[in-house]
């Protein structure tokens, strides 16, 4: 059979966009969307929950109407049991009711599971409408309104159903962080700690000095102190910075890259924290939380197989405890949690790999086929059992 090859050439440059991190943005976010979006100003769903909307919803659309939006506000249900499929339809369902066309905008104000969702459905209601991100927690800031991975969660898994989807601007107001429940303060800083990690030993000691200097829960009280705000906002901006850069290299995570420039490396401490969350149903464990025992985790292993010093060790485990008091999980089965780690094949041709450190700073992709089953156990055992 004769046949022919068309070969078919798309450019899909990483979109361009602004990030923009800083103090009392909010008043000036209509103003903000506009330059952006460059064109009239349109229709807008902003998408929140009651709680953030009840904190920081008036100011946010007053702006918007002030530069000349019209907003039409959508809430969700407030947490992670909210990110499913239920509530991605009962948004989609609300675009569609206000008729919301290609050139109107979705903008997310919120935390992870506000933007993760909100999105997703910009991403696919009507193949994708512009969006932009509002972040109003530090994980959210730092991590995942960064980069454009968008998802819900499903019965198969935590973020399994999704899109890459770049937003067109990202507005970050640390002030917001004022109102940040503690527990989400420690949450997003173990994320922190996480990508100093892999970041490198710069980014990993601007973070643990920032720690120590600042006890992570009285940062509230300093929202109003413009030395703290300007080292604030200089750690924010330095992370944010590394998760661009990785991004940029890797923006879709490609399955066959296995070197320290995969986006995969940014999943270090997630195969335990993702195995916890799932064994303790999502409910116990915020999923920072479960990162800050998963990077203590993953230390440990690299020490086990002979790949970081004792001393680098200690130094991981003593930052992550400055984020705050982990809830403790001694609870826990480490066989039950040992037995989840399957569901995270995925990272690498449907066969597990851990993000091990070969030094802080220095990430390393590691076969689980290479790793001796005692190791796993007993460092799991040690891990949870404090
Ligand atoms: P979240 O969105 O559930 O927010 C945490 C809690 O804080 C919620 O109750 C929220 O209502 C509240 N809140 C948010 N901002 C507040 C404020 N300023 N003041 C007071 N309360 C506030 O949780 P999160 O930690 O922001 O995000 C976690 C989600 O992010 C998870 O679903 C995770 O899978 C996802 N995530 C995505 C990426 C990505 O790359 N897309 C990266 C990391 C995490
Ligand atoms: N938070 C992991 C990533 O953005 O790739």
């Amino acid at each position: 059979m004769k046949s022919r090859i068309i070969p078919v050439k798309l450019q899909r440059p990483i979109s361009e966009y602004e990030i923009r991190v800083g103090h009392d943005l909010l008043d000036g976010c209509g103003e903000w969307a506009k330059n952006l979006l460059s064109e009239k100003p349109g229709r807008t769903a902003l998408v929140s929950n009651r709680k953030i909307f009840g904190l920081y919803g008036d100011t946010v659309k007053n702006s918007l109407v002030n530069a000349g939006f019209q907003v039409s506000v959508c809430l969700i249900g407030d947490g992670e049991k909210h990110k499913n499929f239920q509530t991605l339809r009962q948004t989609l369902e609300f675009f569609g009711e206000k008729r919301f066309s290609r050139s109107d905008t979705v903008i997310a104000l919120g935390g992870g599971v506000v933007g993760d969702l909100a999105g997703f459905a910009a991403s696919i209601y009507l193949r994708g409408i512009t969006f932009l991100q509002i972040p109003t927690t530090l994980l959210a800031m730092i991590d995942s309104s960064v980069g454009g991975k968008t998802a819900v969660n499903s019965g198969f898994g935590k973020n399994l159903i999704g899109s890459f989807y770049q937003p067109n601007g990202v507005l970050a107001d640390i002030k917001t962080l004022g109102t940040l429940p503690k527990r989400e303060v420690t949450a997003g800083f173990c994320e922190a700690v996480k990508q100093g990690a892999v970041g490198g030993e710069k980014l990993f000691d601007l973070t643990a000095g920032f720690l120590e200097k600042y006890q992570p829960l009285d940062n509230r009280k300093r929202l109003a102190d413009q030395g703290f705000l300007n080292e604030f906002e200089n750690l924010l901006a330095a992370h944010i910075n590394f998760k661009v850069e990785i991004v940029r290299n890797d923006e879709r995570e490609a399955v066959e890259n296995t070197d320290k420039s995969s986006r995969k490396i940014l999943n270090f401490g997630h195969t335990l924290a993702h195995s916890l969350e799932k064994v303790t149903d999502y409910r116990y464990l915020k999923h920072g939380e479960a990162v800050g025992y998963g990077i203590m985790f993953a230390a440990l292993l690299s020490k086990k197989l002979g790949l970081l010093p004792e001393n680098q060790v200690k130094s991981l485990n003593d930052v992550v405890h400055r984020t705050g008091k982990l809830p403790s999980i001694s609870h826990i089965d480490p066989e039950i949690v040992f037995d989840t780690f399957k569901y995270d094949k995925k990272l690498v041709n449907d066969s597990l790999h851990w993000i091990l450190l070969n030094g802080i700073g220095k990430p390393i992709i590691f076969p689980h086929a290479n790793i001796p089953h005692l190791t796993l156990m007993t460092a799991l055992e040690e891990i949870i059992g404090g």
